[in-house]
């Protein structure tokens, strides 16, 4: 599904990915564990399109996406949908609003729009809560909603880059088995990161180590 062939990249003469390979398989999800600094949301952020890499080159399907120097394919072109560690939902939308903003983007017509908003909203446990004010949720309330808004559009891949670090303990852990849940359900690709070893240990099928811009270890479970 995912290939990524010898990428580097630098930033002001600093190597922050030093060639890395690295497949994923379609369905798979992967975790990507590293410390801070490692170069996760770096790899992230080429894997979506937001950045291209200095060498080396990325396949989506039998795409090249990205390719030494530049971003072929954009990121909205990808089939791929990012949740973030602390991207708060827009204030000035309701809950509906927030999860249907990517479908009105993709010319989606408003009665299915509507329907999937619904149906995304039950899937993530928070039915009728359409109309509430992003302010009134709580975090965890947060998160499932930036879960539908990313899962909403189907995506063939879903990167989260810290999704529940900001949660409390007993919330990170209940939110790990609903990730998965979802993604056994829905079918995509995942490619997750987190520094907490034991977070990736239950959330993945298989774990990728990163340090200092280098994959250190694999592991399969
Ligand atoms: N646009 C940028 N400007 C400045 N430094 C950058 C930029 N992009 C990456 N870096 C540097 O690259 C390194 C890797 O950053 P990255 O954000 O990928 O790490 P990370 O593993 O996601 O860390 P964390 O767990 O803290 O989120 C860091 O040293 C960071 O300072
Ligand atoms: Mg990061």
């Amino acid at each position: 599904m995912i290939k990524i062939r010898n990428l580097s990249f630098m930033y002001e003469n600093r190597t922050i990915l030093n060639k890395i390979d690295l497949s994923v398989k379609a369905n798979e999800r992967l975790v990507l564990l590293g410390s801070s600094g490692s170069g996760k949301s770096t790899l992230l952020k080429l894997i979506a399109g937001f950045i291209a890499p200095d060498s080396g080159d990325i396949v989506i399907g039998s795409k090249v996406v990205s390719k030494e120097g530049s971003v072929i394919v954009p990121p909205h072109r990808r089939a791929i949908s990012m949740v973030f560690q602390d991207l708060a939902l827009w204030p000035h939308m309701n809950v509906g609003e927030n999860i249907a903003f990517g479908l009105k983007m993709h010319k989606v017509p408003p009665k299915e729009r509507a329907e999937k908003v619904k149906a995304f909203l039950a899937l993530v446990g928070l039915p009728a809560y359409e109309k509430k004010k992003t302010e009134a949720l709580s975090g965890g309330e947060q998160q499932r909603v930036a879960l539908a808004r990313a899962l909403v559009l189907s995506p063939k891949v879903v990167l989260m880059d810290e999704p529940l670090s900001s949660l409390d303990e007993a919330l990170n852990i209940r939110l790990r088995q609903e990730i998965i849940t979802l993604q056994e359900k829905l079918g995509f690709t995942l490619v997750y990161v987190t520094h907490n070893r034991e977070e990736g240990q239950q959330i993945a099928q298989r774990i990728v180590e990163i340090q200092n811009g280098r994959i250190v270890e694999r592991s399969v479970f």
